[in-house]
């Protein structure tokens, strides 16, 4: 059947029947080819925020596009109870890909779910355990259990989360204090400061928490948080504390993983590999999949339904995610991103000279942050600004966001094969961003 075209008038009218749990962010998208977007309107964006974070390769790569067609001609869904030749070739390679014992691929449908997958197992292999330690500003989804994991039912925004609403279901998260070394709480800078900070962690797991802790929970740069990298150190410290106290450690790299950071895995620069690695968004070239990979050596699921959902390996995601690895090892886009983020950071350095209101400026690759302050002495927080130019750089064809949990720190994060020229239009349209919203 042949959609019916729609006016921008009745697309903005049928949106009072969608239901949704997030604001709107823009208008009806119609079309998108590389890095841009098209809207009913007929605007096109360069599109820096890749549809939260997971168009590695952009709109439409056409051999991701080609391999989801030919999938769907062949076999198009199967329920989690069978093996299909995707599937099974998928969990080969990305247990190939990751380190050490991470060999055991658990199927999900979506980030959130495979987050609590791993919660799940987690609780398999510490049966006396009921308490999970996160971090401040973290954010693993919007189930209950990882909603109530995240920053969402806290204050840090300055109101509370929506997820405080929820708690009533999951109140078993303990947060310890991330490493946000922009606004050191210790006054300290690293790597002098030999990441003290992780000790509250220790602190917390043998004082601050009743019982044994099922898992602690870590994403090696926080995304919604703030943009705010964690660094190798800190990591190491993590890893160290929990192997001490027999305390399974999850990665989640559903906003890191696959090339983002200008390696395949954030946890490739950090020399660390956690005991489950959550994975997601760009791995399925905007098609909905996920991922936990295990340790084999974990206790493992039963086959008695501890962990089943209909649409939970889906073939045409999964022969999508295969092309999506391919063509990002095949065409090195993992160093292709590390190199546009150098260009980003450099370029974004030169206005922070003309811009003092640029406070700070985080990477690695294309995981950029921009934390706008009123003052960089004083770094009091300028989110109005950092809202002003994201709209601004709307109406100038860039789409940018803010982080939720830091809503004064712009992101940037395009899909990774950007090329040159557009990097050169994102900083020209940012520094007359930073010139219309004034001092
Ligand atoms: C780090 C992180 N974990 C978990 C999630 C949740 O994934 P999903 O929205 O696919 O459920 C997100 C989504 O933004 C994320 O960024």
């Amino acid at each position: 059947m042949e959609q019916r075209p729609l006016t921008p008038e009745r697309a903005a009218e049928l949106q009072r029947y969608i239901g949704y749990g997030a604001s709107w962010l823009g208008p009806a998208l119609v079309s998108g080819e590389g890095c841009r977007v098209t809207d009913i309107h007929g605007a096109s964006y360069i599109d820096c925020t890749s549809q939260a974070w997971s168009l590695a390769l952009g709109y439409n790569h056409p051999e991701v596009i080609e391999a989801a067609v030919a999938q769907m001609r062949t076999l198009a869904h199967a329920r989690a109870g069978f093996p299909t030749l995707p599937r099974l070739l998928l969990a080969e390679k990305l247990a190939d890909l990751c380190p050490g014992h991470l060999k055991k691929v658990v199927n999900a449908p979506t980030g959130s779910l495979a987050v609590e997958a791993a919660m799940k197992l987690a609780l398999i292999n510490r049966p006396t355990a009921h308490r999970f330690v996160t971090f401040y500003h973290a954010y693993h989804g919007s189930t209950f259990a990882t909603m109530a994991a995240g920053w969402m039912p806290t204050h840090t925004p300055g109101r509370f989360g929506p997820g405080a609403k929820f708690l009533p279901f999951m109140q078993n998260v303990v947060r310890v204090p991330n490493p946000y070394c922009y606004r050191c709480p210790l006054a300290l800078s690293y790597p002098a400061c030999g990441a003290a900070c992780a000790r509250s962690l220790g602190d917390t797991i043998a004082r601050g928490v009743d019982g044994p802790v099922a898992a602690v929970i870590l994403e090696p740069i926080q995304g919604n948080g703030g943009q705010i990298p964690f660094p190798a150190l800190f990591v190491t410290e993590v890893r160290r504390i929990c192997s001490d106290f027999g305390i399974p450690l999850i990665f989640d790299e559903i906003q890191t993983g696959f090339g983002r950071t200008g390696r395949m895995f954030a946890l490739d620069g950090l020399g660390v590999a956690p005991d489950m690695l959550v994975l997601s968004k760009s791995m399925g070239g905007g098609f909905p999949i996920a991922a936990v990979v295990a340790d084999e050596r974990l206790t493992q699921f039963e086959p008695t339904g501890e962990d089943v959902y209909t649409f939970g390996s889906n073939p045409v995601a999964q022969a999508a995610a295969l092309k999506v690895i391919e063509v990002l090892e095949r065409d090195r886009i993992p160093e292709h991103a590390a190199r546009m983020g150098a260009l980003f950071t450099e370029g974004l350095k030169r206005l922070q000279a003309r811009h003092p209101q640029i406070g700070d400026i985080r990477g690695p690759g294309l995981f950029i942050g921009v934390e706008m302050v009123k003052d960089p002495t004083t770094k009091e927080p300028a989110t109005d600004k950092a809202k002003a130019i994201v709209a601004q750089a709307w109406q100038r064809g860039v789409i940018l966001a803010t982080a939720s949990a830091l809503p004064n720190v712009i992101k940037i994060k395009p899909p990774l094969i950007i090329r040159e020229s557009e990097v050169g239009t994102v900083l020209e349209v940012l520094s007359d961003c930073l010139k219309a919203v004034g001092s």
